[in-house]
């Protein structure tokens, strides 16, 4: 059954495990996810960006995922809108179906000017009122998501500029947000600590902490009822950037956040973990892979059918890992 972030994350508050929330865009996406969150009784989050939707087409992705929950009733699911950039764009998903938005306010928030603060709350509450009138959990985001590596703002920052922001500023301030979330009421916030978007998040293989997770904790201790989001979590494994390089792809060094260290971060409040480039990868590479190898194959659902099983053991790992397996 399709239900809110609220349900979803308080009984993940109430247990003490994460859960992952992963990207749809295409019906193997949406199929992989399913499949392993039934392997293990994972309850679900499935988050759809603005591209998805244009991507799929907004019927298609509603349909498919009524499909879903469908298929398998004994699932909770969350339908989420991913970085929804307005008021606009939450309104529109809330009358697709959605059970959850987020409000990205954050955009002109990042160099934390007050005018910019103000526009995030001002935004944010907005949607707030017009989700909860309807039962539907609204994610805020705060702060500037960003790897504390190379001090650049991964791909909210459109200036491509690297190394200017300070630590401090890629940081979430634990007084900030309390006021934050007093002043908009959100279910669920996502926070900076270190995490940046897309597959190029540290240059050099992680070696001890590379998140923030005494600023997790400070800011859970602040705000212990509103469920903190950990954008750009993918760990962008090894073997698939290997298996990628051996069949004609050219990705260059690169690593991601390790899965033990965003089991800390569940362990000190993190209840929601963003993932879409992982799937990308592992879909990538075994498409590349099946294809390569089976040069004689012209039927689709094959090559297909080998990026949704890659997808799916993806996807239990992290289901596992996270501590949601067993909890549906
Ligand atoms: O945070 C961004 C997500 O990875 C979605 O990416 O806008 O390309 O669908 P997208
Ligand atoms: P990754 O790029 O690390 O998978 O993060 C995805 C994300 O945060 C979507 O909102
Ligand atoms: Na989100
Ligand atoms: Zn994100």
């Amino acid at each position: 059954a399709l239900i809110s972030l609220r349900q979803l994350l308080d009984h993940a508050a109430d247990h003490g495990y994460g859960v992952p929330a992963f990207n749809i865009n295409t019906m193997e996406q949406i199929q992989a996810i399913m499949q392993a969150a039934d392997d293990c009784a994972s309850p679900v989050i499935l988050q759809a960006s603005a591209g998805a939707r244009k991507y799929a087409g907004e019927p298609f992705l509603r349909h498919m995922v009524q499909a879903a929950v469908e298929m398998w009733p004994h699932i909770p699911v969350c339908l989420h809108q991913d970085h929804g950039a307005s008021p606009a764009v939450c309104q529109q998903a809330i009358r697709s179906g959605f059970t959850s938005v987020m409000m990205d306010g954050s955009l002109l928030d990042d160099m934390k000017t007050p005018a910019g603060y103000d526009y995030n709350i001002r935004v944010t509450r907005q949607v707030v009122e017009q989700a909860h009138a309807v039962g539907v959990s609204v994610e805020g985001e705060l702060g500037c998501l960003g790897s504390l590596e190379t001090g650049r703002a991964g791909e909210e920052d459109g200036s491509g500029a690297v190394g200017t922001l300070s630590r401090d500023q890629l940081l979430t301030d634990p007084e900030q947000a309390a006021d934050f979330v007093a002043r908009t009421g959100v279910d669920a916030l996502a926070i900076a600590i270190g995490t940046s978007h897309g597959a190029y998040k540290f240059s050099r293989r992680p070696d001890g902490e590379v998140l923030a997770i005494g600023r997790i904790r400070a800011i859970h201790d602040r705000i212990p009822d509103t469920h903190l989001v950990m954008h750009g979590s993918s760990s962008v494994p090894q073997e698939w950037l290997e298996i990628i390089r051996a069949h004609g792809g050219s990705i260059r060094e690169t690593y991601g956040v390790p899965v033990e260290e965003i089991r800390e971060g569940i362990r000190n409040g993190v209840r929601k973990v963003n993932i879409d480039t992982d799937i990308r990868l592992a879909m990538s590479g075994s498409l590349r892979r099946a294809m390569m190898t089976r040069p004689e194959e012209f039927d689709p659902r094959k090559f297909l059918a080998e990026a949704t099983r890659a997808a799916r053991m993806l996807c239990r790992e992290r289901f596992e890992a996270f501590g949601s397996a067993g909890q549906a």
